[in-house]
């Protein structure tokens, strides 16, 4: 059987995209030429003439990319962020955009900032399936979803939003930032999604030493005007953070699974603590996305994130987050290593406080990145640094 003609994600995850070079290497060698040799002009004497256009490492990764996510295509790019710029600048010049409200800052502030400069105008909803059909306009190019959401772990139906887009306008694309999940944990483009986008610095490198962002497609005409945007922008990962991110994604299925485990335990403790006001976590049965959840996710797991609301306000969130020993507080998330972080303060820090506490970004909330060591050792960081806090 040829690999991969597997369906089963570790096969796929450990061969995808590894291609045997001439000495027969079982893990690929670093390509750092910057070009390659052609026989004659134009004839190049392999498939890559220069490193921006091609190089065999980004190949690789873009390769194992777009079989995880069962999409055909997959690109990378220099970080998460320059993949949303890419995907954006591929809209004509008076588009209008629609964005779920509560996305990851850098692409808020990409919408907002840059796209709108370029004549792109975005509608941010809150309400994404009830508001959709009076947002649509006639000039409508794009909808934007991320899933879970970023404090607050809230989850969209992406099929229900799918069939509303194309029932609507089938020329609308469907982009998905599946970032917090990886493609281990779901697939949006099983679910209708055009284009799923990932900062691959989070889940798919999980070593938390590489920014670098990827995205995958199925469709032929959608990845060459991506891939044409990202030979001419140039925003393009070296080729060892290509090697790295690869290597990173190989053990994707084993450290998201362990990482689900481990928050799955401390969710479950944290709502029944006395200490706590409230949990989010799309893995817990009381989660109110959770029917979504068990259709959208694999074996209905949550993912590593977790976001809460301490008893005691921002002190009591200040004394928790600088009172835990194996849990870091530093933002970024989805490493093999644990940490945390006070959102209205940090991430969230420059969304006035009126709009952030709308989506549910108190002063007291703090969000974990569970790592995948021991989940009792987890456990009793928490259970002393919530006692901390209330001294
Ligand atoms: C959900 C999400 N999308 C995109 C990005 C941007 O990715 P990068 O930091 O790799 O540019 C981030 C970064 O935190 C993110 O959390």
């Amino acid at each position: 059987m040829a690999v991969l003609d597997s369906d089963k994600f570790a096969t796929k995850a450990i061969h995808a995209g590894s291609h045997v070079d001439v000495h027969g290497s079982v893990i690929e060698p670093i390509s750092l030429s910057t070009t390659f040799k052609q026989h004659s002009p134009a004839q190049p004497v392999g498939e890559y003439e220069y490193s921006r256009s091609q190089n065999p490492n980004r190949k690789n990764l873009e390769d194992a990319i777009a079989v995880l996510e069962n999409g055909k295509y997959g690109l990378a790019f220099s970080s998460g962020s320059a993949t949303t710029a890419v995907v954006l600048q591929s809209l004509p010049q008076g588009s209008h955009a629609i964005s779920i409200g509560d996305v990851y800052g850098g692409t808020h502030r990409y919408f907002t900032k840059v796209a709108n400069a370029h004549g792109v105008e975005t509608t941010f909803t809150n309400n994404l399936l009830e508001e959709l059909p009076q947002l649509v306009k006639e000039n409508t190019r794009l909808v934007w979803i991320e899933s879970p959401t970023n404090p607050t772990l809230k989850v969209t139906d992406i099929e229900l939003v799918a069939k509303t887009v194309k029932n609507i306008n089938k020329d609308i694309l469907l982009v998905v930032d599946n970032t917090f999940l990886s493609p281990y944990l779901s697939n949006p483009l099983n679910f209708g999604a055009d284009i799923v986008v990932h900062s691959a610095t989070k889940y798919i490198n999980g070593h938390s030493d590489v920014v670098l962002g990827v995205l995958a497609t199925k469709s032929k005409e959608i990845y060459e005007r991506l891939q044409f945007l990202q030979n001419a922008i140039g925003a393009i990962p070296s080729p060892f953070d290509s090697w790295l991110t690869h290597r990173g994604l190989r053990t994707l299925h084993l450290r998201v699974r362990q990482a689900a485990l481990n928050a799955t335990k401390i969710a479950e403790f944290l709502a029944q603590s006395d200490d706590v006001v409230a949990v989010n976590y799309p893995g817990l049965p009381t989660h109110a996305d959770y029917a979504i959840v068990k259709k959208q996710h694999r074996d209905a797991l949550g993912g590593g994130m977790i976001s809460f609301r301490i008893k005691g306000g921002a002190a009591a969130a200040a004394k928790f987050s600088s009172s835990t020993r194996l849990f870091t507080l530093a933002e970024s998330l989805g490493g093999i290593e644990s940490l945390l972080e006070v959102p209205a303060v940090m991430t969230h820090g420059g969304i006035p406080k009126e709009q952030r506490e709308a989506s549910g970004v108190y002063d007291d909330l703090i969000r974990l990145s569970v790592g995948i060591e021991d989940a009792d050792d987890l456990l009793d960081d928490i259970k002393q640094a919530l006692q901390a806090s209330k001294n």
